[in-house]
């Protein structure tokens, strides 16, 4: 089929790679205890805290939009047009809100902001959270798809 295995074994904590899938960059970050944190804080800032309106398996309807906490698995594109939003997990950035800002994904076309679960702040262009695609996990394998 169209599915997509990579090893993530060897991400360390806090970094992000992409993998392509059906033509679509697939961010996966192995998250850190102190980002997984931030999803709880973060949370009066985003339009869909809890992903109602946005597209997740619905085994990653989830607090942390995932099957195992650590591993975020989204799309790379942004829901506004399209554009590849940037990962920028410095807490605190400066040109992204300073203490309103815990750390996430920024769309450098218009601005929008999401969350280290991809989803969206309040008050942007983009009008959902990054989709989380089909997936699964076995030890440090994941296959999208
Ligand atoms: Fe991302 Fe417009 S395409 S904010």
């Amino acid at each position: 089929g169209a599915a997509v295995t990579q090893d993530i074994g060897s991400i360390e904590a806090g970094q992000m790679i992409v993998v392509k899938y059906r033509g679509k960059p697939i961010f996966v970050v192995k998250r850190t205890e102190d980002m997984l944190a931030t999803l709880a804080s973060v949370k009066p800032l985003l339009s869909d805290p809890e992903s109602d309106a946005s597209l997740q398996p619905e085994y990653c309807k989830n607090p942390e939009r995932s099957i195992s906490p650590e591993v975020l698995v989204v799309e790379g594109v942004c829901t506004h047009l399209g554009c590849a939003p940037n990962y920028r997990p410095d807490v605190g950035a400066a040109d992204l809100g300073g203490n309103d800002w815990y750390g996430g994904f920024f769309c450098p076309c218009h601005g929008s902001k999401y969350d280290l679960a991809g989803r969206v702040y309040s008050g942007v262009p983009a009008p959902l959270n990054l989709p989380v695609p089909d997936y699964n996990m076995d030890g440090t394998i994941l296959t999208i798809g």
